[in-house]
This record gives structure tokens, C-alpha cells and sequence, in this order.
């Protein structure tokens, strides 16, 4: 793996640094308190391109590889992870889905607005009662004729009140995996509602909701793929998924190392900064040790993906270590701190209480060990 950056991939993560300090970096403590950022942010993330990234020109996409992808949502992450969590899901999970499975029609449609920012997608997958057992997810999708009628509930769903279009996944046949189908709705369906979910932990500047579909009529070319391939198109959505998560990962941990190192720096005690203390300075080493070893598996994924090669176990290794890394990250930040680093005025304790989610979403680490558990042995763990 060659792990020098081309000039043009060294110009895109300058820019994207630029761009956070610029229009995120000042509002994100206000957002948070808000519990809301300013939507007018999803215009700009498409203007300068971040949500058409690896999708084609000719779908309205700004192209681009992999691991460019990666360094933008490493700094989006470091700016604040409810703005990486909507490129994430929108252009990450739902626009590469489309343009991976997605008919001519389907592509034309969807994936320009989604590119620009005009539209939001979100992904929904989760339910009340199926979180990690994705395979047995119970909302319905019936044929009838032309059409297929949907009825179900999503929970926890990124984007779930912003979305103008839902990713849809919906059991058309049988029990587990097999039985399952993808669709694309549109939000102002008839019987199609959506429930903001608020007092998060973090990520409150986010939109997340409950997503509730009674009887929501869909022609049957809004079927994304095959019937029965639903799951397989969510399960490869997550894996590219998971090497976005941990590229967010390594930016929130890579932020909180950054305002730590600057405050021990500036913070004296005992007449000395603190970063002459060792004991400051193994928290900083430890730090910094984590990230590096997380962006450096984020970016093997990344290269396995421009190569053509099997990736999912290696997302699920980056997406497994940078979020843990980014939560102690984010804690030892804290205890670099002290008192300080419990207020908001500092960005550290959001980056804390942002970075909780990490191991939960997307696959949580018990998720990820049992994957890579199976790859090692050949042996099922959710048979
Ligand atoms: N790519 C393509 N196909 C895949 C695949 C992949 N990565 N993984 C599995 N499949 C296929 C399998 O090949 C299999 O098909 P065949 O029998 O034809 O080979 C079929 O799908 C079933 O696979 P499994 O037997 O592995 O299915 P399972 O029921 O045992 O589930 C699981 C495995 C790993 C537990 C899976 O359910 C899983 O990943 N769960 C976690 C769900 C998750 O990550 N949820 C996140 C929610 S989305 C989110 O968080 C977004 C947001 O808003 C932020």
C-alpha cells in the first residue's frame, strides 16, 4: 500500500480543513446547544462537492477515490460528527447504493439532487425491535399489481426528518436475510410520517428519527434491485459504511489530540505547563498512537477498495478500532482538561459525548468482533 498522497488529494484534504474551520468549527457549540444545525450547511456540503464524492460527473457526482472520500470525512469529522453523519448516510449509504444497484431511471432521479444537496437521504434499516438482527427486520412490503405497499417502523434513523427520499428495507418474501427488499420512498408519500428523536446523548445537532409507514404505496420501479437482494444491498452499504464511520472516527479523535495538546500546552500548574508533566504526556502518547494506527487502517480499506479487492473484514477492523479509539480518545482529552474539559466552552467534552455512538452505530463492536471472528475461523457466530 503506497501511503503517499497525490498533490490532488493533498489539495482536497487542505481544502476540506479549510472548509470546516470555516463553516463548522465556529457554530458547532451552538448547534449542539441548539440541538439543530443550520440546514443552510447541506447546500454548502454539496456545493463544494463532499456529498457527490465517488459518484460520476455524469450523475451530478464531484468523482474522486476512496481514500479522498476518506480524508474529507476524517476532517468532517473533526469539525463535528452530525455533519459527517449526514454526508455519511445521504451520499455514503444511500447515493452509493444507488449508483451501485440503481436502475438508469433510478440514478437520473435521485442521484444529481442527492449530489448537490437539494435532497437528503437517509438509510432505514434499524427497527424498534431489530437493531444488530438486521436480517430479521419485520416491516412489510406487499405487491399489489404495479405497486408494492409498505408498512412498518424505523428507529434511529440518521437524516430520518431531513430526508426527501428513505432507503427502505422491507421484507417481501420469507423469514431472514433471503426475504428481504430494498426500496426508495420519498418522504411526502401519503402514510408516511417521520417523528424527530431528541434528549441524545450526542450528535444532538443532528436530525434523527422514527420513521412510520402505514400502507405507503410505491410504484414497483422504486424497488432497488432484485426482490430478496434487500439485505446483501444493506449489508455491502455497510461496508463502505463502516470505513466512513472510522474515517470520522480518526477526525473526532485527531480534534480532541489537537485541543489537548494546544490546552497542556498553555495550562500550567505547580508553576509548570502540564505538557511538561510524563503523566500528561503518556495520555497524549496514547492518543495520538490509537489515531495513527486507526487512519492507517481506514486508508488500507480504502486501497483494497480502488484495487478491486474483498474489503469488509478490514472495515470492520478500522470501523472496530477507531470508534473504541475515539472514545478513549475523547476521554483521556477530558482528563488532559480537567474541570474544563466538562463544560462546552471546550470542544472536548461534544467530542466525548459525540463519539459514544460510534461503537454502537453502523454495527457495534460486538458486531464488527463476531465478523472478523468469522473470517478468521469460517465458523458463524449469528448462525
Ligand atoms: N456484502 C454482501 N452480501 C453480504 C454481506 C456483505 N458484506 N454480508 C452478508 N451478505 C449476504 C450473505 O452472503 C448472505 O447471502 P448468501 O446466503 O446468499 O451468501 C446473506 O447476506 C445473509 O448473510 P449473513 O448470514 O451474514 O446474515 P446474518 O443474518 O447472519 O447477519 C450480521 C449478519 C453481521 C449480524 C448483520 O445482520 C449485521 O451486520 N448486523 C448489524 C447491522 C448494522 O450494522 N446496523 C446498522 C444500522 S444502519 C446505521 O446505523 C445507519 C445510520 O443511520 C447511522
Amino acid at each position: 500500500m503506497d501511503l503517499s498522497l497525490t498533490d490532488e488529494q493533498q489539495a482536497l484534504w487542505d481544502l476540506a480543513r479549510d472548509f470546516i474551520d470555516r463553516e463548522v468549527v465556529p457554530n458547532s457549540r451552538d448547534w449542539d446547544r441548539r440541538e439543530q444545525v443550520d440546514r443552510g450547511i447541506v447546500a454548502k456540503l454539496g456545493a463544494v462537492g463532499f456529498l457527490g464524492m465517488t459518484i460520476p460527473e455524469e450523475y451530478g457526482g464531484s468523482g474522486g477515490d476512496n481514500l479522498s472520500y476518506c480524508l474529507v470525512m476524517e476532517e468532517l469529522g473533526r469539525g463535528d460528527s452530525a455533519i459527517r453523519g449526514i454526508v455519511s448516510v445521504s451520499l455514503g449509504l444511500v447515493g452509493k447504493s444507488i449508483h451501485k444497484w440503481g436502475t438508469e431511471e433510478q440514478r437520473q432521479r435521485w442521484l444529481p439532487r442527492l449530489c448537490s444537496g437539494e435532497s437528503l437521504a437517509c438509510f432505514g434499516l434499524t427497527e424498534p425491535d431489530t437493531g444488530s438482527d438486521a436480517g430479521n427486520l419485520s416491516t412489510r412490503a406487499v405487491r399489489e399489481g404495479d405497486e408494492y405497499v409498505i408498512t412498518g417502523s424505523k428507529m434511529f434513523i440518521t437524516n430520518g426528518t431531513w430526508a426527501d427520499v428513505s432507503l427502505v428495507f422491507a421484507r417481501t418474501g420469507g423469514p431472514g436475510p433471503k426475504g428481504v427488499s430494498a426500496f426508495l420512498v420519498p418522504t411526502d408519500a401519503p402514510g408516511f410520517e417521520h417523528r424527530e428523536i431528541k434528549g441524545k446523548l450526542g450528535l444532538r445537532g443532528q436530525s434523527t428519527g422514527e420513521l412510520v409507514l402505514d400502507g405507503v404505496r410505491v410504484p414497483a420501479s422504486a424497488r432497488l434491485g432484485d426482490e430478496g437482494v434487500g439485505f446483501k444491498i444493506a449489508m455491502s452499504a455497510l461496508d463502505k459504511g463502516r470505513m466512513s464511520v472510522a474515517a470520522g472516527c480518526v477526525g473526532l479523535a485527531k480534534g480532541a489530540l489537537e485541543a489537548s495538546v494546544q490546552y497542556a500546552k498553555e495550562r500550567t500548574q505547580f508553576g509548570k505547563p502540564i505538557a511538561s508533566y510524563q503523566l500528561v504526556q503518556e495520555m497524549l502518547a496514547d492518543m495520538a498512537v490509537g489515531t495513527d494506527a486507526a487512519r492507517l487502517l481506514v486508508w488500507r480499506v480504502a486501497d483494497l477498495i480502488e484495487r478491486g479487492l474483498p474489503f469488509g473484514t478490514a472495515a470492520s477492523m478500522a470501523k472496530l478500532h477507531a470508534s473504541e479509539n475515539a472514545v478513549a480518545a475523547a476521554n483521556l482529552a477530558i482528563q488532559v482538561f480537567g474541570g474544563y474539559g466538562y463544560l462546552d466552552e471546550y470542544p472536548v467534552s461534544k467530542y466525548l459525548r459525540d463519539a459514544r455512538v460510534m461503537t454502537l452505530y453502523e454495527g457495534t463492536t460486538q458486531i464488527q468482533k463476531l465478523l472478523i471472528g468469522r473470517a478468521l475461523t469460517g465458523v458463524n457466530a449469528f448462525a
